[in-house]
């Protein structure tokens, strides 16, 4: 298979949660901007067919919907996205269409089995801590934080920030 590179976006908090349970446990509107900013940058995306089903409008009609999982995609669902049944048959299909990077948006499952074969990070760190719920994936040692620009908390934002960019040779 041709290499592509397989990024992950996600935000989480000081204890290493991404949710409650269900939906993004808080309301931030500069994560929700970078977080859109960079989706509209890439092509080619990986959601977890649980975050797939809270995304109605988040996709654009030129984007590439690859959804882990086996259920039956909502009747919203345009003719970009496709259910697929692991992370490499979705990294194969992105190679295969000559794709440089796909885009892993989460959830919880679906970042813990796309981490093994990630070699870039987008992590929004927001300073609340949530005691329980998904978490993020741990890190291991070959993790190198390249850049890390703060966010103070204010009247739209309950939490501090810190948006966090992270590499790794693969
Ligand atoms: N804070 C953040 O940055 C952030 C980002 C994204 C999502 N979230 C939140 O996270 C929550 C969802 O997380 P989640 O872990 O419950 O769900 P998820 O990862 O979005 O989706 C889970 C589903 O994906 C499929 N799946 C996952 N791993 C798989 C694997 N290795 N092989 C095959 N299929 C696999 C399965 O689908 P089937 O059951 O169809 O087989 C599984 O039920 C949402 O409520 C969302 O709001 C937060």
């Amino acid at each position: 298979m041709r290499k592509i590179r397989l990024s992950l976006i996600a935000a989480l908090s000081a204890d290493g949660f991404i949710s409650r349970g269900r939906g993004v446990p808080w309301h931030l509107p500069a994560d929700q901007a970078f977080f859109r900013r960079v989706l509209a940058a890439h092509e080619w995306l990986l959601v977890g067919a649980q975050t797939f089903a809270e995304m109605q409008g988040c996709f654009g009609s030129a984007q590439q919907v690859l959804v882990l999982g086996q259920r039956a995609l909502p009747s919203w669902a345009g003719p970009q996205c496709l259910a697929v049944a692991s992370v490499t048959e979705a990294m194969e299909r992105v190679a295969a269409a000559c794709g440089q990077e796909l885009l892993c948006l989460g959830g919880a499952m679906t970042y813990a089995a796309a981490l093994p074969l990630a070699s870039q990070l987008w992590l929004t760190r927001v300073d609340a801590a949530l005691g329980s719920g998904l978490a993020f994936p741990p890190l291991g040692a070959d993790w190198q934080r390249q850049s890390s620009r703060p966010h103070a908390a204010d009247a739209q934002h309950a939490h501090a920030m810190n948006f966090e960019h992270w590499i790794r040779e693969t």
